[in-house]
């Protein structure tokens, strides 16, 4: 057993957090809570647990259940498809496996509403089998101490880590502490933001702790390549020094609000002159516009429906690119 499996052990033993499930001699509890805390934190589980068991005691009162008292006891819980999974769950297990819980991890798999994740913890935490559970907070806590890059929302990493765990909760002895300390290190010290490192069991073994470089893993997932839309945005200024402005056109997210031309629209044409350059990333594209100003007209010209002179355009609904733009070339209005 490596120092650093000694001392997470010790550490969940001497800190071990409370909760009714743990230690609970019936599977079936175990169970119910790993299925609960899918989606679910602790301390909302708490009372949900206590009140599920006295309405469905063991497998036989649950696979009975009728729809009605079964969704009320997870009432407030959500996920509701966990609840009647359950219930398929021990109905088949009072058909196939003695109404019992499968000691193995594949069986326990197959079961509706039970993945590799809460296949693992079951059979860890009922019987000991040395199998990882290997969820983001567990993949947080070894990405930082082991330096370790990629996506952990993807199956390979995740399933590449929970190799590099298995002989060491093998060499554990205790399959169930090691990975419930696991599961609390990483939802109580090595959070997201501004881990505990002092208080970490860790701390001595971990490469991120050593380096100061907490904040750069797990790494974040490579940005999605979008395609890419240009267009043209133009600063235009009539002799009153009124603003030109274009009702957005179409889509119906930014419709109804204004926006700066681009001059290939304009039913008149103007001299004007690249004066700097705007990208703004979208769910479905990232757009760069080219800003562009002209010196003010002499005169107003009458404008067809969609666009318009504005004299106070902050008053006006404006996408989020114009007033940008306005906000960094308010010293621009007007060029020579
Ligand atoms: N999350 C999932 N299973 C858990 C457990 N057994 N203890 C604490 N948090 C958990
Ligand atoms: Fe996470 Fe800090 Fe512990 Fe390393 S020492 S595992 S970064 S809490």
């Amino acid at each position: 057993m490596e120092p650093w499996v000694t001392a997470l052990l010790a550490w969940y033993r001497s800190r071990e957090r409370p909760m009714p499930w743990r230690g609970h001699p019936d599977p079936y509890a175990v169970w119910v809570s790993e299925i609960m805390l899918q989606q679910t934190q602790v301390e909302t589980v708490r009372p949900y647990f206590a009140r599920f068991l006295d309405a469905f005691p063991d497998i036989p009162s649950l696979a009975a259940a009728a729809d009605e008292p079964l969704l009320k006891a997870w009432e407030g819980l959500g996920y509701y498809t966990r609840a009647r999974n359950l219930r398929k769950a021990a109905q088949v297990l009072l058909a196939k496996h003695g109404g019992r819980l499968p000691r193995d991890a594949d069986a326990l798999r197959a079961l509706p509403g039970i993945g590799d994740y809460t296949a693992a913890a079951i059979a860890s935490i009922c019987f000991g089998q040395p199998l990882p559970v290997v969820d983001g907070n567990v993949a947080r806590v070894f990405a930082r101490r082991n330096l370790l890059g990629g996506d952990f929302r993807k199956p390979a990493p995740r399933r590449a880590l929970a190799a590099w765990l298995a002989p060491h909760i093998a060499a554990s002895g205790d399959p169930a502490a090691f990975n419930q300390a696991m599961m609390d290190l990483g939802a109580q010290v090595c959070t997201p933001r501004a881990p505990r490192c002092d208080a970490c069991p860790l701390r001595p073994t971990c490469q991120a702790a050593e380096r100061g470089r907490q904040a750069d893993f797990p790494e974040p997932p490579p940005a999605k390549a979008l395609p890419e839309r240009a267009a043209k945005a133009l600063l235009l200024r009539d002799a009153r020094n009124r603003l030109l402005l274009a009702r957005h056109p179409g889509e119906r997210l930014l419709a109804g609000f204004w926006e700066l031309p681009d001059p290939a629209t304009l039913p008149f044409r103007v001299r004007s002159r690249r004066v700097g350059a705007y990208r703004q990333a979208f769910t479905h594209f990232r757009l760069t516009l080219e800003i562009r100003a002209a010196k003010p007209l002499p005169d107003s010209p009458d404008l067809p429906d969609g666009l318009r002179w504005a004299d106070d355009p902050a008053a006006l609904p404006l996408t989020t690119a114009t007033r940008k733009i306005l906000a960094a070339h308010a010293a621009t209005k007007r060029p020579r």
